[in-house]
């Protein structure tokens, strides 16, 4: 990173998730959530760390962030998704929370990262408008018990993932396959999310935003059918999930899916934020839809770029061109900015090509950074190698190596890499 110069008090962090790092799904009264019935007993030790949090808090202290981003279980926190909290769960967010901030590692909290309570998804899940009444009431338990040291807050995690992956395509947990017919639950979850903020500001807490999946959607072709497509691959992943909340309004192509009389929880929505939290990975083919194709696109992968062992293709200009592209979409409207997850999977200790990425890919923040956007901080994803939903233990995202036979943690060496960064 020499020659690269981050703004004063630029925050670096680390992320995670409690689903993909916790285990212990049964313990102290935690309920079922989606994930555990989507896939059951695969994350039910995961990381461990529900036990092994003081080591993990040490790791942080090791690698010198400023900031650590981490989800509360809301399964944990109400085990059927409403009524009362369980104090065994509070509990254990507590003792995270409070050796972070002995620590001076700032929590940042991700009020939802996936783990629907069975019970709320039984009665429908986010297709069930209610279930934004109820995840504004957790909310607000949040709120009350940790406001006075959660640093910044997070209502919902990539909410176009549970969306797309969960309730369209099925990949994900709850695995409904209902294609366009899932839009209702991104309308849902924007409903969430603007009443979690009030509930949230209510309570006592400042510094509240979003962690929003985006990718740059390029054509395939400079053919007109497939520009078209690319546009309405980008209105689904990325602007149906950004233009609610932060201009209060819906792309045209969504619409017609959306729930009648959805323009009238637009003003609950487009809350004031604090910051805009942008997660990035990889950007995305599009092309005109074959025949027999219910969809007005075609995903495509892109071509002629590397790739994790997730079959990501790795692209950090595609970064530069998100972050631009956001700031001349909503100019004045989008606050600042935090890239609240980056990151790819690749094996081995000794993990060059993780080095390579994130320098890469932090150039092309500086670079965004240089041309006018206002960046205050990154976090990676992730500090340890965690459970990567449907593909299991398989990707390794983490600056740590868990072995899973033992729970020993390793340090990579992009620990080292980015710890001297962080420090510098
Ligand atoms: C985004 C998600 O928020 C996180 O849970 C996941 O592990 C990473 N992407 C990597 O795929």
């Amino acid at each position: 990173m020499e020659n690269l110069a981050f703004p004063p008090g630029f925050l670096w962090g680390v992320s995670t998730s409690a689903f993909q790092i916790e285990g212990a799904t049964s313990a102290d009264g935690r309920g079922p959530s989606v994930w555990d019935t989507f896939a059951p007993g695969q994350a039910d030790v995961a990381c461990d760390h529900y036990h092994r949090w003081p080591e993990d808090v040490a790791l942080l202290t090791e690698l010198g962030v400023g900031a650590y981003r981490f989800s509360f279980a809301w399964p944990r926190i109400q085990p059927t998704g409403s009524g009362a909290p369980n104090p065994k769960g509070l509990a254990f967010y507590d003792r995270l929370v409070d050796a972070l901030c002995e620590a001076g590692i700032a929590p940042v909290a991700t009020v939802y990262h996936w783990d629907t309570p069975q019970p709320i998804e039984d009665a429908g899940g986010w297709l069930n408008r209610d279930t934004a009444y109820r995840f504004a009431e957790y909310a607000s338990v949040l709120g009350e018990r940790f406001a006075d040291r959660v640093r910044m807050w997070i209502p919902l995690n990539e909410p176009m993932v549970t969306t797309v992956f969960g309730y369209a395509i099925g990949e994900y947990a709850p695995g409904r396959t209902l294609l366009l017919d899932a839009l209702p639950t991104a309308h849902h979850q924007h409903l969430a999310h603007g009443l979690a903020v009030q509930a949230l500001r209510a309570a006592g807490a400042s510094n509240i935003g979003t962690a929003n999946h985006h990718c740059p959607v390029w054509p395939t072709s400079n053919a007109s059918a497939d520009h078209d497509a690319a546009r309405w691959l980008d209105a689904l992943l990325n602007r149906t999930f950004s233009d609610p909340v932060l201009l209060g309004t819906y792309p045209a192509e969504i619409v017609p899916y959306l729930p009648a009389g959805h323009a009238d929880d637009l003003v609950n929505i487009a809350q004031p934020l604090d910051f805009y939290g942008v997660n990035y990975y990889e950007p995305h083919g599009a092309a005109a839809p074959g025949e027999g194709n219910p969809l007005p696109f075609e995903l495509r992968p892109i071509e002629g770029f590397s790739r994790t062992t997730n079959d990501s293709p790795i692209v950090p200009a595609a970064l530069h061109e998100l972050l631009v592209g956001l700031r001349d979409r909503y100019g004045e409207k989008l606050p600042p900015v935090y890239l609240t997850e980056n990151g790819a999977s690749f094996d081995g200790i000794h993990d060059r090509e993780r080095i390579d990425f994130l320098d890469a890919h932090l150039r092309s923040v500086a670079t965004a950074i240089t041309a006018g956007v206002e960046v205050r901080g990154y976090f990676v994803w992730s500090l340890i190698d965690n459970f990567e939903w449907s593909k299991g233990y398989a990707p390794r995202f983490g600056l740590v190596h868990v072995d899973y036979e033992t729970q020993r943690r390793t340090l990579k060496d992009s620990f080292f890499w980015y710890r001297k960064l962080v420090r510098s």
